[in-house]
């Protein structure tokens, strides 16, 4: 089969259109025919030679795909042939075929494209299950999402929105941050420009927020437990700026403040499930509603996955890249 391989570790150009064998499904697993899969942020990472694949998952890049069922193991229930499927898989996505778990492997809605299925897994697993199942985001509460221009922010901004809670966000240009306020977000603050500290106490009139959805790391941590409220939680789930720094524990002692960390890749497959069956049972059904929807920037073909990866790393996107397989 085709797929894109990582011929070294370095920029887009390390990435090549070329032949491997096809996987094959284990008992549990489902073969399927890609027809499109999504860039992660995670992806450039693995590309530059971080960010490893969990043990027994494939060395391809690619966390989601959205195809059609071509076989099947033995033990594998409720799926058939040709059924149209898409979800979360640790790697592999990248390619004309991919194995996923049957228990993951989600039915597509009758009128969605394969492109708009395939932007869906990542972000919005991880967004679902941070903002409510981790952080225990509720009506009538505030968060502030980071990057809310990003694949992750699209979709926490829309399904906070959704569940009632003011959703306040930073973005790095004028576009984005409208972008967002159409999704539903009430402020935008442009991180470039001010001090994101300063603006959320002033909209919140002094008070802070219940939430903080954080992708930045290193440089924001002491300023996001800043402008949370008492039992405030501080979500950590990137770090684009680093990893390490140094705290005054005095706030988050005196706030009694959650901070919680959380990585979707590296759990065992048990949890993965149940975050699948979670995301089926809250969001599944107002995605396929319309209510709230996959956001796309730009489709490129797999051929085009440098160009692909140039334009994540440019900052360019507002909500998804997609990668068309077939
Ligand atoms: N923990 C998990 O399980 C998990 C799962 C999925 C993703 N993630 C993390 O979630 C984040 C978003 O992922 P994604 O795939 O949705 O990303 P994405 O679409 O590539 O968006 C990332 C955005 O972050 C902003 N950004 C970049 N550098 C920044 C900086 N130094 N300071 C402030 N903002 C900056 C940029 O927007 P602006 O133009 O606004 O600057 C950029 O477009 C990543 O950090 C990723 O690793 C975590």
């Amino acid at each position: 089969m085709k797929a894109i391989i990582r011929t070294g570790d370095g920029g887009p150009e390390v990435l090549q259109l070329g032949e491997i064998p096809s996987p094959n499904p284990t008992e549990t697993q489902v073969l399927v025919d890609v027809h499109a899969t999504a860039l992660n942020r995670a992806d450039m990472i693995q590309r530059r030679g971080g960010y490893p694949p969990p043990p027994g998952d494939s060395e391809v890049l690619g966390l989601e795909i959205a195809g059609t069922v071509s076989a099947m193991g033995r033990a594998v229930k409720g799926v058939a042939k040709g059924d149209r499927v898409f979800g979360l898989v640790g790697g592999g996505g990248y390619a004309e075929q991919a194995v996923i778990d049957y228990r993951m492997a989600m039915p597509m809605p009758d009128e969605w494209t394969f492109e708009q299925a395939a932007a869906v897994p990542e972000v919005f697993f991880t967004a679902g299950d941070n903002i409510f199942t981790q952080g225990g985001l509720s009506t009538g509460e505030t968060i502030l999402i980071h990057a809310g221009g990003s694949g992750v922010g699209t979709a926490g901004v829309q399904i906070s929105h959704h569940a009632g809670a003011k959703v306040f966000i930073t973005a790095g240009t004028p576009e984005k941050i409208e972008k967002c306020k159409a999704l539903g977000a009430e402020e935008g603050i442009n991180y470039k420009e001010s001090d994101f500290v300063a603006e959320i106490l002033r909209l919140t009139e002094g008070q802070g927020v219940d939430v903080v959805v954080d992708f930045i790391g290193a440089t924001y941590l002491e300023r996001n437990l800043s402008v949370l409220k008492t039992r405030g939680r501080l979500l950590q789930l990137g770090l684009i700026s680093g990893s390490v720094t140094e705290i005054n524990l005095n706030t988050l002692m005196r706030n009694r403040i959650q901070l919680i960390g959380s990585v979707l890749r590296t759990r065992s497959i048990d949890e993965k499930i149940g975050v699948t069956q979670n995301f089926m049972d809250r969001w599944l059904p107002e995605l396929a509603s319309g209510k709230i929807r996959p956001i796309i920037d730009t489709v490129f073909p797999l051929a085009h996955v440098q160009e692909a990866h140039a334009y994540m790393e440019a900052n360019r996107n507002f909500g998804k890249i997609i990668l068309k397989v077939r």
